[in-house]
């Protein structure tokens, strides 16, 4: 995105329609090509709801914790920590499957918010799985081409054998 597009209209609508988008499916982030634009912009937003189904352990391993809403327009993501945490992360664009994903620890993302205020966001645990998802989206990657392939399956496959399991004991029984 140009400077001249930030804090105008077709921007803000565009962040608008992300927005309700991302949270009429719902889901913590989603990028502007998943609703068929190509602007390198991302929203993000987790809230308590979303992650009722985890308990303080799981929230706690995962560094999983509500965030308030960020748009980021231009995002340049930087790893800072490279290692890396393997959970199960699902997308929009692929609804009803997930797949373990290794993903760094810690990150920060520079860019700006839609009226061109400078955002730098140092994120880990959740936050920086989501950024780094979204990032990804804005460069035509999936979390399919990162995931533990032999770890994909529906949804309801996973609630069934693995949601409960340590990660450690899904990929030993998987082999992944
Ligand atoms: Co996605």
């Amino acid at each position: 995105m140009s400077a001249e597009e930030l804090g105008q209209k077709p921007l803000l609508s565009l962040v608008r329609a992300m927005v309700e988008a991302m949270r009429r499916a719902p889901g913590v982030g989603l990028a502007a090509p998943q609703i068929g634009v190509d602007k390198q912009v991302i929203v993000l937003e987790d809230a308590e709801r979303l992650m009722a189904s985890l308990d303080a352990e799981q929230r706690a391993l995962r560094g999983r914790a509500p965030f308030a809403l960020r748009a980021i327009v231009n995002p340049r993501l930087e790893i800072v920590s490279h290692t890396e945490a393997v959970f199960f992360e699902g997308c929009l664009s692929i609804p009803g499957f997930s797949a373990l994903v290794p993903r760094a620890t810690e990150v920060v993302v520079r860019g700006s918010d839609e009226r061109g205020a400078p955002i730098e966001w140092r994120a880990s645990g959740w936050p920086a799985r989501i950024l780094q998802h979204e990032l990804d989206h804005l460069q035509g990657t999936l979390y399919v081409d990162r995931m533990l392939s032999r770890t994909f399956a529906a949804n309801e496959e996973v609630g069934q054998h693995w949601a409960a399991l340590p990660v450690a004991q899904v990929r030993d029984k998987l082999r992944a």
